[in-house]
């Protein structure tokens, strides 16, 4: 492995910087091994993007990491239902499982488990298909369902043992009663169970379309679930599935701690998504609140300090904030991203710093501060230096910008040209509290 992870880490940085990959590879590495991630792949995916997922599940493995997969059959129980001539039932979204429909079931989700593993081990990855032993079942309701398994208990060793003598564990959403009647689980359920017994610090569903996707048919890329959740589930786009999807994943997410996350993304995108920041899908946090204060309160001056210093690369003077005219600070509990607010001229806001850490960029909190901030402040400015990194991004979010020397000045909400003329000036002329300032 030591001599492996040196050329990968330099093709992960290929994707984007190699610090970035680096970075995550040790965030992934840190956690118990078989704790690192739930992988759920839709029978779609085997059906259709197997190559893509062997790739990115071999690339995992290669790496130290290994993934807890665990997947469906549904289409391809349909179809086999289909050719047997049996209808398929559905009760409160639950396949009905009739002992016939076992005797169809069972060996489709065996051969889909071995396509998987026997893809896996000719890619040269171990690979151990878990047909039974993890979950121990009650009837769910056996007079509507049949055979649908609800889950009592989750029995990790099989899926440790895997892991412990180096292979991919391979779940199959089967299930057995305390007797050994098997029985059929639902894959979203069994998906949850096993990440509620295992608390992974990430999940991964591996969709066709690669993500959740918005109004416009473009993937969402981050989703706070503190910051987005009743306001998505509000709009009108959001239709019965996806609103059950983000039900779920909130529910899935509600016992473990708020490290963990969910990534919604394709097989061929994975790699992107895990080891970058802004990643290749949709991420869901439960995200954090994003706190307003009227002053700079004495406990979080100093975390604020260190975030500007650090995202700058600079000095603050230890008097910078004295004589400011705070009126008021955004910042997010973590304390990873925050905006101070000026008085400024004419009564209108100056936006004196906005500050979001890259990592918790990709995780949508430099959106979520940006929309508390635009509720708070309708009309503003601030000044950026022409160079700044983002000033492509700033561009965007203002409704005009003024060149003056080495500054852009930005305005939002401002309509008077001769008010915008002294907004300009002011905030040209502003001190930066930067010490050492290259004027
Ligand atoms: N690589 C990080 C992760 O997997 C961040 C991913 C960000 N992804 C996104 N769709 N915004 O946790």
């Amino acid at each position: 492995m030591t001599e492996v992870r040196p050329i990968v880490v330099e093709l992960l940085g290929q994707l984007g910087s190699s610090r970035e990959a680096r970075q995550y590879l040790e965030q992934f590495s840190r956690v118990n091994e078989s704790r690192f991630a739930v992988v759920k792949v839709g029978g779609g995916v085997l059906a259709e993007d197997l190559d893509h997922l062997v790739g990115a599940l071999a690339f995992l493995h290669r790496l130290g990491l290994y993934p807890i997969v665990m997947h469906g059959a549904g289409p391809q129980l349909d179809r086999a239902l289909a050719e047997a001539g049996i209808e398929t039932l559905k009760r409160d979204g639950l396949r009905v499982t009739s002992e016939e429909v076992m005797a169809i079931a069972r060996p489709v989700i065996y051969r889909e488990n071995a396509r998987l593993v026997d893809a896996l081990e000719r890619h040269g990855v171990r690979a151990r298909g878990l047909l039974h032993g993890v979950f121990e079942c009650d009837f769910a309701d056996r007079e509507k369902l049949g055979l649908v398994g609800e889950v009592a208990d989750v029995h990790l060793e099989p899926v440790r043992g895997a892991v412990a003598a180096g292979a991919l564990p391979v779940v199959a959403c089967l299930g057995e009663s305390r007797s050994g009647q098997v029985m059929n689980i639902n894959a979203d359920i069994a998906t949850r169970e096993l990440v509620w017994a295992i608390k992974p610090y990430k999940i991964i569903f591996l969709t066709p379309t690669g993500g959740l996707l918005d109004e416009s048919g473009r993937i969402i890329s981050a989703i706070s679930l503190t910051n987005d959740y009743e306001g998505l589930m509000a709009q009108s786009w959001v239709h019965s599935g996806m609103q059950l999807k983000l039900a779920q994943i909130r529910e899935m997410l509600d016992p473990l701690p708020p490290s963990a996350s969910v990534s919604i993304t394709s097989a061929e995108k994975l790699t992107r998504e895990l080891f970058t920041h802004t990643g290749a899908g949709t991420l869901v946090r439960k995200g954090e609140q994003i706190e307003w204060y009227e002053q700079v309160p004495d406990d979080r001056r100093a975390e604020l300090e260190a975030l500007l210093e650090a995202a700058f690369d600079r000095k603050l003077r230890p008097d910078w904030l004295d004589g400011r005219p705070v009126r008021g600070l955004l910042m997010a509990e973590s304390g990873r991203a925050a905006a101070l607010i000026l008085e400024g001229a004419d009564g209108v806001p100056y936006l004196d710093k906005i500050v979001v850490t890259p990592e918790a960029r990709g995780e949508g909190l430099g959106a979520a501060l940006w929309q508390v901030l635009r509720a708070r402040a309708p009309a503003m400015y601030w000044r950026a230096r022409i160079n700044n990194p983002i000033a492509g991004w700033y561009f965007q979010q203002a409704e005009a910008s003024h060149r003056r020397g080495q500054w852009v000045v930005y305005t939002i909400g401002i309509e008077d040209f001769a008010q915008m003329e002294r907004l300009v000036k002011d905030a040209a002329a502003r001190d930066s509290g930067w010490r050492e300032e290259a004027e």
